[in-house]
């Protein structure tokens, strides 16, 4: 019998808890360590956990060698400096993380976030050899209008102006529909999947082929245990940005565990299928 593996040539799929403004230090360490206790290092899935800044350093203490990696929220551009209250890409990696959450809905709606900032964050991120988790998405008046791709074509160019092909291929791509967040309204997966086509056209008119095959696009919006299957399914679907179900560890848990039963059937499919 001829077992299949997540080959090299089949993207990873990578599942991302955003903790947002949750989680006492003592509560960020308890999370991470059931969560090590319930996910095998060897995962067909990568796992990512975004705590708050104040929690990065422990929480990677508790997950070194465990297969589960840290990431920040947010980040700013300029390495060190007179920025009051600010955080650089090389402090978040000193902190032991290799992720960082760029340009979140609640960043660019609550923070004035830009194309412009997500952009110099995006770049600043690679610079210090963290792999930036790119958010775009529409929000309910922009889908209504059927201005969905016009938005999501805009966001794209202005996070990846000026980026080489080797840039793009260190970077994740998460589709946020703004409507979808933390509302238990998820896009249907055939809505999310024309969207994360969408999504690898464009990097595939920008930056070719190879670069688009690579890239690895999550989806998020209440993404939760009892959607992620059909979710994974869709071709274009490599993951997802949880928010809310990344708090508790089960939840979390079982959605890495579904995301990689998921992708390895999708994985059969596709190598299968005439
Ligand atoms: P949610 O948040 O899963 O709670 O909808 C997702 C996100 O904001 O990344």
């Amino acid at each position: 019998m001829r077992l299949y593996r997540i080959n090299e040539n089949v993207r990873k799929p990578i599942i991302a808890g955003n903790w947002k403004l949750h989680k006492t230090l003592q509560e960020a360490v308890q999370l991470v360590t059931l969560l090590k206790r319930s996910l095998p290092a060897d995962q067909d899935v990568e796992v990512v956990v975004c705590p708050p800044f104040t929690a990065l350093s422990e929480t990677a203490e508790v997950l070194m060698e465990s297969g589960i990696h840290v990431g920040a929220q947010d980040l700013y551009w300029e390495d060190k400096g007179a920025f009051t209250g600010e955080v650089s890409a090389p402090l978040i990696k000193d902190a032991g993380a290799g992720f960082v959450i760029v340009g979140h809905s609640e960043r660019r709606q609550f923070f004035h976030e830009t194309h412009e900032t997500v952009n110099k964050k995006t770049k600043a991120a690679l610079k210090a050899g963290l792999a930036p988790i790119v958010c775009v998405g529409e929000t309910l008046a922009e889908r209504e209008a059927g201005k969905t791709f016009a938005v999501l074509e805009d966001q794209l160019k202005g996070a990846f102006l000026g980026f080489t092909q080797e840039e793009i291929r260190k970077v994740i791509v998460a589709y946020e529909p703004v409507w979808a967040i933390g509302t238990g309204r998820t896009a249907l997966p055939e809505q999310a999947q024309e969207a994360h086509a969408f999504i690898r056209k464009e990097i595939q008119k920008r930056f070719g082929e190879e670069a688009a095959k690579a890239l690895r696009i999550q989806y998020g919006g209440s993404v939760k245990p009892d959607n992620i299957g059909s979710l994974m399914k869709q071709e274009d679907i490599d993951g997802a940005l949880v928010g809310g179900a990344s708090l508790e560890a089960d939840a979390f848990a079982e959605i890495v565990k579904t995301a990689g039963k998921a992708a390895r059937e999708k994985e059969v499919r596709s190598c299968c299928t005439p």
